[in-house]
């Protein structure tokens, strides 16, 4: 008998634990020639804003020697665009849509949240925290736990869809902040977003990205990631949805084991275009290799005597 995979996360089942990772899988329609989009667990779509962006000037993309970097600065269409041409494909999909989304101030992500409820098929809302409050002097809401607490109630009162709190690596403690989402109403969590780097070419003595510097994704950010879930999820009772340089079962597997009940694949999708669909196959493999029923009976089970590393 084939292993179950099936999974269940802020009240959402999926048929598998493997989903996109935000803006790095367009809103789905331009992957649909190169993968089955059905055999997905879910999509989660690109950050959309309340008004349309262009993003960040080029060059926004870079390679470094261990993981790409990106300032790309959400250039997306604008949520009146998303709803009228990227909903209707997304729907005829079948899988759950998560759609991701950003703001300036709480009052961006509070409308976003209205403007989704009224849509139908949206499975949920993954809340993309990363980015500078204007009002509050530029600071990422996701840097400060004060901030995530204030976006996330404001969303949870304006919302009823289940509210997935996307979280950054770019602080002291993820733990504080992932508590302040789950305090203040979020149904999960997912983690995490990209690692702020830089690169500097040696010949122009420029740096690579326009912006200066970048968000770091791909294996080399994978063991932060996993560290990181396994904390949140050690110290909170939330579903988790594990990122960071997830490019095959085994990568899956260690979100997994750390806490994750679900996995993104991003950076992946740009060199194996099907890698989605590998993983989901690995994974099955990897359960029936060793006689488990289910892919659930993986969370959390990393065996740690709990005791704190020491350098
Ligand atoms: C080119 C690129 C664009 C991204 N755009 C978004 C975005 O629009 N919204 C978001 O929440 N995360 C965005 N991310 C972050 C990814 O969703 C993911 O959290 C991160 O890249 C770590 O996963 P990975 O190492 O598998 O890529 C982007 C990442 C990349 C590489």
């Amino acid at each position: 008998m084939k292993p179950d995979l099936s999974v269940e996360i802020a009240g959402i089942q999926l048929k598998n634990p493997v989903m996109t990772a935000s803006g790095t899988f367009g809103c789905g329609r331009e992957y649909a020639d190169l993968v089955d989009l059905k055999k997905l667990g879910a999509i989660v779509a690109k950050t959309v804003t309340l008004e349309p962006r262009k993003g960040n000037p080029p060059p926004r993309i870079c390679e470094t020697p261990s993981g790409m970097l990106n300032a790309i600065g959400l250039q997306n269409e604008g949520i009146d665009r998303f709803i009228e041409k990227e909903m209707p494909f997304l729907k005829k999909v079948g899988v759950p849509v998560i759609v991701n989304i950003a703001g300036d101030a709480v009052s961006d992500y509070v409308e976003l949240c209205r403007r989704l409820s009224s849509v139908g098929d949206v499975a949920a809302i993954e809340l993309n925290v990363s980015c500078p409050n204007v009002k509050a002097g530029g600071i990422a809401f996701g840097m400060h736990p004060g901030l995530v607490s204030e976006v996330v109630g404001a969303c949870r009162r304006a919302t009823g869809l289940p509210l997935i709190v996307k979280l950054t690596p770019n602080v002291g403690s993820v733990v504080g902040i992932a508590r302040a989402a789950v305090g203040a109403g979020a149904d999960a969590v997912s983690l995490i977003n990209t690692v702020i780097g830089m690169s500097i070419d040696h010949n122009t003595f420029q740096p690579r990205l326009a912006s200066g510097f970048g968000g770091l994704s791909g294996p080399a950010i994978r063991p932060i990631a996993v560290r990181m879930v396994w904390e949140v999820a050690r110290e909170l009772d939330v579903p988790i949805i594990g990122m960071g340089g997830v490019g095959d079962a085994l990568d899956a597997v260690e979100f997994i084991l750390a806490g994750a009940t679900a996995v993104a694949v991003g950076t992946a999708n740009f060199i194996n275009p099907r890698a989605t669909i590998d993983l989901i196959d690995g994974l099955e493999e990897f359960l029936i290799a060793r006689g488990m029923d289910s892919v659930r009976d993986l969370v959390g089970k990393v065996k740690m005597d709990g005791s704190s590393p020491t350098c």
